[in-house]
């Protein structure tokens, strides 16, 4: 199980004793920004199951592209279907989860990626956590939307099932979700549509990324 306070090092102790050597790039993260014509780094999408996170990344991710530039998404539901497949929705689980999305967000912003994780993230610990990970150009985008929303959305049926006692654990029934105190930026689903939302992320990331 990860410690969530322990901090991150460039090479640990456990590593050298272990003779992993990590060898950097000769491209430095300045001139991939360069080529690619804007910054790179981590836009850390959380918020509850249903909240729009998907919908809202996969529409800004679109437009960026039609733009020319770099970007991805890391989704929860895609990475637990493969990288992470082998982890539950216990808080250990989750924790463990976190920790390999923001270890791979990590290496595709150092490529130079803009990056979109959409992921629950339910806890302040591992949000914090994931930031320290990340530590470059991270922000936190906070997708909010009353539970009542997404309970009425339930794009995929799994409110109704976790109700009915189907699912453990599940964020917003079983298990809480903790809002972000001090998000950079907060979207708040049950107040503006879908356009809205994708175009105020769209924005901040032309205001953030420096993109021209
Ligand atoms: S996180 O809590 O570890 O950040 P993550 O974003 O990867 O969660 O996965 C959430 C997705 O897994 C949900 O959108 C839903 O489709 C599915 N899921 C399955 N079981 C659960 C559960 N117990 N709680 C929340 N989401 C679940």
């Amino acid at each position: 199980m990860m410690d969530c306070v322990v901090k991150k090092e460039a090479v640990s102790p456990l590593q050298t004793q272990n003779n992993i050597f990590p060898d950097g790039s000769k491209i430095s993260r300045l001139q991939r920004n360069e080529r690619f014509g804007h910054q790179s780094g981590v836009l850390w999408l959380t918020g509850l199951s249903g909240s729009g996170k998907s919908t809202i990344a996969t529409g800004v991710e679109k437009l960026l592209f039609k733009y020319g530039y770099l970007v991805s998404i890391l989704d929860g539901d895609t990475v637990r279907s493969g990288l992470n497949s082998d982890l539950d929705f216990s808080v250990e689980g989750r924790q463990e989860n976190l920790r390999r999305v923001a270890e791979v967000a990590s290496l595709f912003a150092s490529s130079g990626h803009i990056v979109l994780s959409t992921l629950i993230s339910p806890q302040q610990q591992t949000r914090d956590f994931v930031k320290q990970v990340v530590s470059h150009n991270f922000h936190t985008i906070y997708i909010k939307a009353d539970i009542e929303d997404c309970i009425d959305r339930d794009p995929k049926g799994l409110y109704k099932k976790a109700m009915a006692g189907g699912i453990e654990h599940f964020t917003g029934i079983g298990q809480s979700y903790e809002p972000p105190p001090n998000p950079d930026l907060l979207i708040d689903t049950s107040k503006h549509d879908t356009e809205t939302c994708q175009m105020m992320l769209k924005d901040y990331i032309i205001e953030h990324f420096f993109l021209k």
